[in-house]
């Protein structure tokens, strides 16, 4: 089923042309709707833009997508997915031009989705992080279409991190009122962020984890390095170590990132961290979080 409703006269738009804006605002019953020109054919999608609201019909278009004009976020007019920031999305509506007029189909509107964020505004999210699988709250002010199972992007005090999702701000488990998180949301992993993590240089790893070893042995600490992992920046390793929390653990840290050709390396005890490191909202610097570095 349809149900058109006659938006303008066809002249109403004009040929959009590229980069420049030139994008068209209307409001069927009250949803922002905006409508574009695209080689001849008009294209309608919603009008405002998931992150602050501006008008997308203000951006400017490239190629096939518009650029907000507030902060830039690009969507495809085709599918209403955001390049730039994926997880993102608007929706694409029908339009049709009939007896010289700008039609939309009113069922193509979608409808709102229930509110999700606490009372902070905050989304929270259940994520699987880092080497040893810790489990955390994270947050993000936008929320993104990334369901059970979605590697993501976090930010903790120690970098961005590979996460994987375990339940989403709809799910119960992540209901946990308004909780500080543990850190942001990001966005969600690229193929390329995805596999390039998986392509982590084993042998690397391996010999840091060797050296480090050796060092604390030669220094008489009792401690046990067990695993390391890159960050996604693949500049800074975290060892994972159990045992004495040693201030040779600190020492080392600086001759092991040379030895290793990385900018940093840290040290991680065992045990899940607590606090936040930032949840996105504006205001919040979080603190805390990350590892146990030493
Ligand atoms: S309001 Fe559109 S990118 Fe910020």
């Amino acid at each position: 089923m349809s149900d058109w409703v006659r938006v303008a006269d066809s002249t109403a738009v004009a040929d959009s042309v590229e980069s420049e804006s030139a994008g068209v605002t209307f409001f069927v019953d009250d949803h922002e709707v905006a409508v574009f020109r695209v080689d001849g054919k008009p294209r309608a999608i919603e009008g405002k833009c998931p992150h602050k609201g501006a008008s997308l019909a203000g951006g400017k278009l490239q190629g096939d997508c518009i650029a907000c004009p507030w902060h830039s976020w690009v969507f495809d007019t085709t599918t209403g997915e955001s390049p730039t920031h994926p997880g993102q999305s608007v929706g694409v509506l029908c339009v049709k031009e009939d007896e010289g007029g700008l039609w939309i189909d009113r069922d193509s509107i979608p409808v709102p989705v229930a509110k999700t964020a606490g009372e902070d505004g905050v989304h929270r999210y259940l994520i699987r992080y880092a080497s040893p699988g810790w489990i955390g709250l994270f947050g993000t002010v936008h929320e993104l279409d990334c369901p059970r199972g979605s590697r993501v992007v976090v930010q903790t005090t120690r970098g961005e991190e590979l996460g994987e999702v375990l339940a989403g701000p709809g799910e119960t488990v992540a209901q946990t009122g308004d909780s500080k998180p543990t850190g942001e949301v990001l966005r969600l992993a690229s193929a390329e962020e995805q596999s390039e993590h998986g392509e982590q240089s084993v042998a690397m790893l391996d010999e840091l984890i060797e050296s480090a070893q050796s060092k604390l042995d030669a220094a008489s600490v009792n401690a046990q390095v067990v695993d390391a992992e890159l960050l996604l920046d693949r500049k800074k390793a975290i060892l994972y170590y159990l045992g004495e929390a040693s201030p040779v653990l600190t020492d080392l840290r600086e001759p092991l990132s040379q030895a290793a050709r990385l900018e940093a390396v840290e040290w991680a005890t065992l045990i899940e961290p607590e606090g936040g490191g930032g949840c996105g909202a504006e205001g919040c610097g979080g603190g805390g979080g990350g590892c146990h570095s030493d």
